[in-house]
């Protein structure tokens, strides 16, 4: 079993990867030490495939456990939602000494998150992601919310979990379009920390992809895990360095808001944020022209819907400027010097204007 650390003083937990894993997790919760009832939370698709064996392993290991589902998917992730599961959540009688475990990804582990940060002035809550994308990247570190009519994630907190519990067998199941959107959340780790897990990525990437080795890619997610579980443990409330997780997401979630939700998996939408990031630090002269070219022939195997004629320039700049981590003093963004080496940098308004021009006229990317 591979166990990451996320140092985090009286908040620390591991993260346990390991084919199989999941029907472990009753024993691994006991060990916890829960003492009152516990709530799986999950969406319809995921408590159908893997929930009798989590809610098995729970019963077997002593505890009193329940599941809730939500619908899948993003529209989930919303206020209305938060408050059905508060008023489920209280008539089961779950309380401060019990547990939630979002069973799902990261639309069910940022809901269910979300619940456990709020209800009650805040309940434990273990992470058992089954996309690649929460493994690699959403079930580690905290970060939990609902989306507003006006923008992603815009409502939310910090509220890390006390445990995390990985089985990359899980992902047999998931559709190639959701691994392939988890793969972008790879790229984007070795991109801002690690050139020689960038090197193994470029050899593995369609390895991974069709789950040939289910160890090899336990190695992989751990990586990811590590370079998380590194830059959460310096910055867990993002006042610094913590901000070169968000590598990429100023355009995609700007075009996962501007097509309407429904055309973009997360990663995809990710894949066309990275490529923007990666050509205007060709633009300010930070990244070489060699490195450039390496980058994008790994983005380029991605395969990624186009991005619609409907979404403009305005519209994207306009959720740009309404992004909740645009600062006073300017539009400060991440680019990338080298392979692991992120750099923030202030950006004016006319470049940023000018790179989406370019990116939406298929100049950078082009399919
Ligand atoms: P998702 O949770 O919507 O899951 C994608 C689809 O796959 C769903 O329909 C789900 O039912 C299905 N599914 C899940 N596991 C499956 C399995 N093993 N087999 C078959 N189907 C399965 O999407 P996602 O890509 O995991 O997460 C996207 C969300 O994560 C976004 O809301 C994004 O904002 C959020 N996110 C959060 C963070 C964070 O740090 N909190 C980081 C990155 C992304
Ligand atoms: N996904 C960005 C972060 O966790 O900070």
């Amino acid at each position: 079993m591979s166990i990451v650390r996320v140092p985090l003083e009286d908040r620390s937990y591991s993260i346990r990867i390991e084919p199989g894993l999941l029907g472990e997790a009753g024993r691994l919760i006991a060990d916890l030490g829960i003492r009152g009832r516990v709530a799986v939370i999950s969406d319809r698709t995921v408590s159908g495939l893997f929930a009798k064996t989590l809610i098995g392993a729970l019963q077997t290991a002593g505890l009193e456990a329940s599941l809730f589902t939500v619908p899948d998917g993003e529209t989930s992730k919303s206020l209305s939602q938060a408050e059905k599961l508060y008023t489920e959540l209280i008539r089961f009688g779950l309380s401060r000494d019990g547990l939630i475990v979002a069973l799902g990804g990261g639309v069910v582990g940022d809901l269910a998150g979300f619940t456990a940060a709020t209800l009650l002035r805040g309940i434990p809550f273990v992470q058992v992601p089954t996309t690649l994308l929460s493994q690699v990247d959403s079930s580690v570190g905290g970060k939990v919310g609902v989306n507003h009519s006006l923008g992603k994630n815009l409502i939310g907190c910090f509220h890390q979990p006390v445990l995390v519990i990985m089985d990359p067998l899980t992902l047999d199941t998931l559709p190639m379009r959701e691994r392939w959107s988890g793969a972008a959340e790879m790229v984007k780790a070795a991109l801002i920390r690690d050139a020689v897990f960038f090197e193994r990525l470029e050899r593995e990437l369609e390895d991974w992809m069709v789950l040939e080795d289910a160890g090899r890619l336990s190695e992989a997610l751990a990586a990811c895990c590590r370079i998380k579980a590194e830059v959460v443990g310096r910055d867990e409330r993002e006042s610094g360095l913590r901000r070169i997780l968000n590598f990429g997401h100023t355009v995609g979630h700007a075009l996962e808001s501007a097509s309407g939700y429904g055309v973009f998996r997360h990663g995809e939408a990710l894949v066309y944020g990275l490529a923007w990031a990666l050509d205007l630090s060709r633009t300010f002269g930070l990244l070489g022209e060699a490195v450039f070219q390496r980058v994008d022939s790994v983005l380029r195997r991605f395969p990624l819907p186009p991005i619609p004629e409907s979404v403009d320039a305005e519209r994207i700049v306009e959720h740009f400027t309404r992004d909740k981590k645009n600062k006073s003093d300017g539009l400060h963004l991440v680019l990338l010097n080298d392979i692991g080496r992120p750099v923030i940098r202030p950006v004016r308004d006319f470049d940023f204007r000018e790179s989406v021009g370019r990116l939406l006229n298929r100049q950078i990317i082009n399919l």
